[in-house]
């Protein structure tokens, strides 16, 4: 959502920021521009749509300085238009800004700003925001001016800015909004994450909420808004550019597809050691867990069905009793959380605004918070007591696949260690479990293998307006989260249900053009042959059935011939199984309707908006 990146360096910034925001595309935008720094003006060059609009725009009115900022927008305020692109300017051009997040008190900034005589072009509060910095740098030292307009926004940013009155000098600040600072051989750089700059830059600073950053000839220096220097902590860039890159697949989302199997052996790697669970950033003393009586996980998205996984899980093998809510709606009610509920959170991106919020709320409200995310020096791992990575690498295509297998894996580990922490679990059905859990990869592997098989089922049923997902227990989550990948990535309705209360509904809808997708792959528990009879509900009412079942299972062979079997595994564990299958569905049937997978209209990747 939104995309920053700036540099200042020793050859034509230009073709860098273009790369950048490329590397940013992923993230959701429906607009881009870039601003230039020359001795006595700055020029800007702004395009509606693709970043290709952008750069026909540059071949046709070329820019070139060794100094910039660029922007990928997602449209909040006012529609996607060149007038409302960042970056915005302000004092008649002598100052350019680029901007992530929402300034919530920018009407009232906008009324006295033009009671001053500034004029506005656009809808947007970044151009406000824009007039406001202009405004309170006008005289005096820049820097305290910058501060003291910072002080006075209300709401979340992050920017880059360039003025005239400060040649040869990118100011970056950030506020609830991430922004790294980045040095590497060919200058100095920001941006909104890593990967935007990655082949430029050797170490990071991740600035946190209220700094301010200078970029000059003299390096880097950074201020809280209070005024004070801040150390400079920088951070070697580990990540491989191979890992933001398609490696040959058509989609980055296939090629994430394809990564779940070692992402899931690599978590079993990074937690499992000989036959011991532990999580080294987890910090949580055994006395804690066992004392733990009420956990809420709180998320959004397709985060928020991996936790409703969590919670199945952790209330089938602890005492612990589990709450699941979303974020958006989590923090309009009035929650009754006792100070001590451990409240955990789920993310992949980490800056998820309705989530964080809600981690705000719960710590206010005494609660010690566990943050389960992929991404390192994010937001939310900032606010967290407790944290385990899901080291899923970078996603980037935009619908969530690698990161919520990882997020389920996440689940079942912390489960077995609150297990076994609280003793709540027998050596024996710890080590079955284990077992079971090391051919999840080979499972997840063959499925992968079988996509030839899926894609045809996927290429006949996707022409249709809707689709009914059906689950029961650990795969309802899995459902939910089977229909939303169809929406996002086909733009086919799709809806998920608890297969049990189909018959309380959405059993209106089923007819003969229908596709019921259904989850089967329980053989032996208690909602095994509940599944089956709710198969049967929709075959007797000529639903097109796509069912997804155990290998050797051969219940279903008279009900349908679209079978997709998966490899047997324990039930709790399925779902990790199971979802593979859904997403290539969803791919194939993507595929099928002619999408942009990777970027899917009026989708971003990470919501940092409410
Ligand atoms: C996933 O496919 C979605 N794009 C979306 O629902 C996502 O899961 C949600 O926005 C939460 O994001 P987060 O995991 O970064 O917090």
């Amino acid at each position: 959502m939104c995309g920053i990146v700036g540099m200042l360096g020793n050859r034509n910034a230009v073709p860098v920021l273009i790369e950048g925001l490329k590397r940013l595309e992923y993230r959701g935008y429906d607009s881009a521009g870039v601003a230039v720094q020359h001795e006595t003006e700055l020029e800007l060059r702004r395009a509606v749509g693709r970043l290709s609009e952008l750069e026909n725009e540059l071949t046709q009115h070329p820019l070139s300085s060794t100094i910039g900022i660029g922007h990928t927008r997602w449209a909040t305020h006012g529609e996607a238009s060149v007038r409302n692109c960042h970056p915005h300017t302000a004092s008649e051009g002598r100052l350019a800004l680029v901007h992530n997040g929402i300034i919530e008190n920018y009407q009232e900034l906008k009324g006295d700003l033009a009671g001053k005589g500034f004029p506005f072009q656009s809808d947007t509060d970044t151009e406000v925001l824009a007039a406001h910095v202009a405004d309170c740098t006008a005289e005096g030292d820049f820097l305290e001016g910058l501060r003291r307009a910072l002080a006075g926004a209300r709401g979340a940013y992050a920017i880059g800015l360039l003025s005239l009155d400060q040649p040869g000098v990118l100011y970056a600040a950030r506020l609830g909004s991430p922004l790294i600072v980045g040095k590497g051989r060919d200058g100095v750089f920001i941006a909104s994450d890593v990967p935007a700059i990655l082949p430029q830059v050797d170490e990071v600073i991740y600035l946190e909420d209220g700094e301010v950053a200078r970029l000059s000839g003299d390096g880097v220096e950074i201020w809280n808004l209070a005024g004070e220097a801040q150390e400079l902590k920088w951070v070697k860039v580990e990540m491989e550019d191979s890992a933001v890159d398609s490696g040959g697949f058509e989609t980055f989302m296939l090629k994430e597809v394809h990564e779940q199997t070692r992402v899931v052996r690599g978590l079993m790697d990074q937690y499992v050691k000989d036959g011991k669970i532990s999580f080294p950033d987890l910090d949580m003393s055994v006395g804690h867990i066992r004392t733990l009586q009420r956990m809420m996980i709180v998320s959004c998205g397709t985060a928020y069905y991996a936790a409703m996984y969590g919670r199945l899980l952790i209330e089938h093998f602890t005492s612990i009793a589990v709450e699941t809510d979303l974020g958006s709606e989590f923090r309009y009610r009035s929650p009754k959380i006792q100070p001590g509920t451990l409240v955990a959170t789920v993310s992949q991106s980490g800056e998820t605004a309705d989530t964080l919020a809600s981690v705000q709320m719960a710590k206010k409200a005494g609660c010690p918070i566990l943050t389960i995310c992929n991404v390192f020096g994010s937001s939310l791992v900032r606010e967290s007591d407790h944290l385990i990575y899901t080291h899923a690498g970078p996603e980037i295509g935009v619908a969530s696949t690698k990161a919520f297998t990882a997020q389920l894996m996440v689940f079942v580990l912390l489960t077995l260690h609150l297990a076994e922490a609280r003793g709540e679990l027998t050596p024996e059905s710890r080590e079955e479990l284990l077992a079971e859990l090391q051919k999840i990869p080979t499972a997840i592997h063959r499925v992968l293998e079988n996509k030839e098989h899926i894609k045809e089922i996927a290429s006949r049923h996707h022409d249709g307006p809707s689709s009914l997902y059906l689950g029961r227990r650990f795969n309802y989550p899995m459902a939910l989260e089977g229909a939303l990948k169809n929406k996002e990535i086909s733009y086919q309705h799709a809806e998920g249900y608890a297969a049990g209360e189909m018959k309380h509904g959405p059993i209106a809808l089923i007819n003969e053009s229908l596709p019921v997708i259904c989850i089967c792959t329980e053989t032996e528990d208690e909602v095994a042959e509940k599944m089956i009879s709710n198969v049967r509900e929709v075959q007797a009412r000529a639903g097109r059935i796509i069912a997804i079942a155990t290998e050797g299972d051969q219940r279903l062979n008279d009900i349908t011939r679209d079978i997709i079997f998966v490899p047997r595994t324990t039930e709790c564990l399925s779902p990790l199984v199971n979802v593979v299958a859904l997403q290539l569905i969803a791919y194939y049937a993507a595929q099928a309707r002619g999408t942009d997978i990777d970027k899917p209209r009026n989708l971003a990747k990470s919501v940092t908006v409410e």
